[in-house]
């Protein structure tokens, strides 16, 4: 579904991306791993058309690279920063609504969806968004951007910062795309919530890809581990 091949990324003269090749199939569930500063960020604005690369980034067989961030979107892709940005002085329910592609007649999904994953959000549902703790905010975000109907979701660190229960909720929220066929690129930092769901783990460093596998084979790397993953 999605094929990025030899991507290289630039921020001005600074030359971030160094030939990154990625696959994603339909209903994967691909984490990219890697410290700090490797490029995960880099690779989820460059498929979103929101920094400067060359290469190629072929999603359901065009090249998507160079277009607008709003239309690679309309086709399809979805995408959940890291800084969870939501519309602080409107409401929850509204939030969710502007995550709507058209009317979302059509969608895999509807408002009940997301209360039933979130039944936090449920009882908030009239609350302004901006009053909502950081893991109120981050399920609002991922269920906004679920919204909108994607066949690809690029989700960056959203358990970074949160409680332990939070990141269950955000598993299960995983679990739910799974179960629909909607491929993911989770972008995390180590195995941990990865671990449980994904299909392939790649690790990232100093922007290119340094390894590729199942996170089995990730766990027992223990070179990769050390090199890469650990602080
Ligand atoms: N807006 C920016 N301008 C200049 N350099 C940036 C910018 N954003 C990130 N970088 C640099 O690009 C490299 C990769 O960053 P990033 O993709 O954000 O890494 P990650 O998400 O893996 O932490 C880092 O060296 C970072 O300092
Ligand atoms: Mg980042």
């Amino acid at each position: 579904m999605l094929n990025i091949d030899n991507l290289h990324a630039y921020y001005g003269k600074s030359h971030v991306l160094h030939g990154v090749n990625l696959e994603i199939g339909q209903g994967e569930i691909v984490a990219l791993l890697g410290r700090n500063g490797s490029g995960r960020s880099t690779t989820a604005k460059a498929i979103m058309g929101l920094v400067d690369c060359e290469g190629r980034i072929g999603w359901k067989g065009q090249d998507i690279l160079g277009r607008k961030a709003y239309e690679i979107a309309h086709l399809g892709i979805g995408y959940v920063p890291e800084n969870r940005d939501i519309f602080p002085t409107l409401t929850v329910h509204q939030n969710l609504m502007l995550g709507q592609k058209g009317k979302g007649q059509g969608s895999r999904w509807s408002f009940d969806d997301m209360y039933g994953m979130f039944p936090r959000l449920r009882e908030r549902q009239h609350t302004e968004a901006g009053v909502l703790s950081g893991g109120e905010q981050q399920m609002l975000t991922l269920c906004r951007t679920l919204m909108g109907d994607p066949d690809l979701i690029i989700i960056d660190e959203p358990t970074e910062g949160l409680a332990p229960k939070i990141v269950e909720l955000v598993g299960e929220y995983l679990k739910t795309l799974k179960a629909k066929g909607i491929s993911v690129l989770l972008i995390e930092q180590k195995l941990t919530i990865a671990m449980t769901i994904s299909d392939r783990a790649l690790v990232m460093g100093h922007g290119s890809i340094v390894f590729q596998g199942t996170p089995e084979s990730l766990r027992a790397d223990a070179y990769v581990r050390k090199e890469w993953l650990e602080v």
